[in-house]
């Protein structure tokens, strides 16, 4: 049986995984770098890079451990080369590099984002047919009509911030760490969505793309004015609400506009809790099925990036050893441009 090591480095997760070939998830180790960008409320690149490569063979020898494998076991090693943090992604580039060098395994590189799509559909097989996939993290923010494996149309991305990004910042108006995304969540059960009417940006714009770069000052103005810490779970329920609403209607509309009628979420933001009771409950009123990718497979993992390369693998993908960091490449090959609008 064909077991892959994943190696994962884009932003500040470095992870590995080992994946089978029935796309069974064996291991999948991540180590956040939390502690690290606290004090400077963001990813600072250098650090980030400087930081993957001090942990990464640690990270790899866990996932082995955790599978109950040695290299000798593997049938490829697969890394993530085309998206993220350069300095970042040049570490998991590297060092997967040297792991194929040295053990003679094939290398197969992998996108970032098209892994995350691929997480929603190592949940449900299904979704090796035609459908919209919302890939919603800090990254990238944007909706892609899947018409099959590798054959990818962009149909709406975000013009400024994504949701994540929008999450960490108004995390940050509420005194909460970077990344404030699931601290957010958990504060907004206990809120009111309704306390404020924030702005829902572009919902009736009749694009599929996002902007949710007009929400942080509304949200900053009511969160600056706050009397006590109580009425900071009705902002971000407040502000939450705006967002999943945006992200909601956005997905619905594009199904409606490709005639599609299965859909799944993938990404950091695809854990939010309001999202996933929200989307699978409007979407069934339009005959939509949803996938929920599992939170695990959500935020920047290992496991999503050995899986596509099983499939690849599959489908007759050849090693490479002399691939390069290239982030931010085009997705598929339509070359898709899943970037906001203003940088491509
Ligand atoms: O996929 P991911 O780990 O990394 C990127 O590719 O960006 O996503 C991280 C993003 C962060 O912005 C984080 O705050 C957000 O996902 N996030 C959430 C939740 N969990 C993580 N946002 C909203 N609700 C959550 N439960
Ligand atoms: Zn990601």
């Amino acid at each position: 049986m064909g077991l892959v090591l994943g190696i994962e480095t884009a932003c500040d997760d470095t992870a590995a995984a080992v994946v089978d070939d029935q796309l069974a998830v064996r291991s999948s180790v991540v180590w956040g770098q939390k502690q690290t960008h606290l004090a400077f409320n963001g990813v600072v690149p250098e650090l980030a890079a400087r930081r993957h490569a001090e942990v990464i063979m640690q990270v790899v020898k866990q996932a082995l451990d955790e599978a109950d494998v040695g290299l000798d076991d593997l049938s490829a090693i697969a890394v993530n080369n085309q998206h993220g943090l350069v300095r970042s992604v040049v570490v998991g580039v590297s060092t997967a590099r040297g792991l194929a060098v040295a053990t003679g395994l094939p290398l197969i590189p992998v996108h970032h984002v098209e892994a995350h799509i691929f997480s929603a559909i190592m949940t449900n097989l299904e979704l090796f047919d035609e459908h919209i996939c919302l890939a919603v993290a800090g990254g990238h923010n944007a909706l892609i009509h899947v018409r099959g494996m590798g054959d990818y149309e962009v149909i709406g991305r975000t013009l400024d911030d994504s949701a994540g990004e929008a999450f960490d910042k108004v995390g940050s108006y509420l005194g909460l760490p970077f990344p404030a995304g699931a601290q957010v969540d958990a504060l907004a059960r206990g809120g009111n969505p309704h306390a404020y009417d924030f702005p829902r940006p572009k919902m009736k714009d009749g694009t599929l793309n996002f902007s949710f770069s007009g929400l942080k000052t509304p949200v900053r103005m009511v969160a600056e004015k706050l009397q006590s810490p109580d009425g900071a779970a009705d902002v971000a329920a407040s502000f939450e609400r705006a967002v999943v609403d945006v992200l909601i209607a956005k997905t619905l509309a594009a199904a409606e506009q490709k005639g599609v009628k299965q859909v799944s979420v993938a990404g950091g933001v695809a854990c939010n809790t309001l999202l996933r009771q929200e989307l699978p409950r409007a979407a069934a009123a339009h005959g939509i099925k949803v996938t929920l990718t599992p939170p695990k497979l959500c935020t920047d993992n290992a496991a999503m990036v050995a899986g596509l390369a099983q499939y690849k693998l599959r489908e007759g993908a050849e090693s490479k050893l002399d691939i390069d960091a290239t982030p931010n490449a085009p997705l598929g090959k339509r070359a898709a441009n899943y970037r906001p609008s203003q940088s491509s």
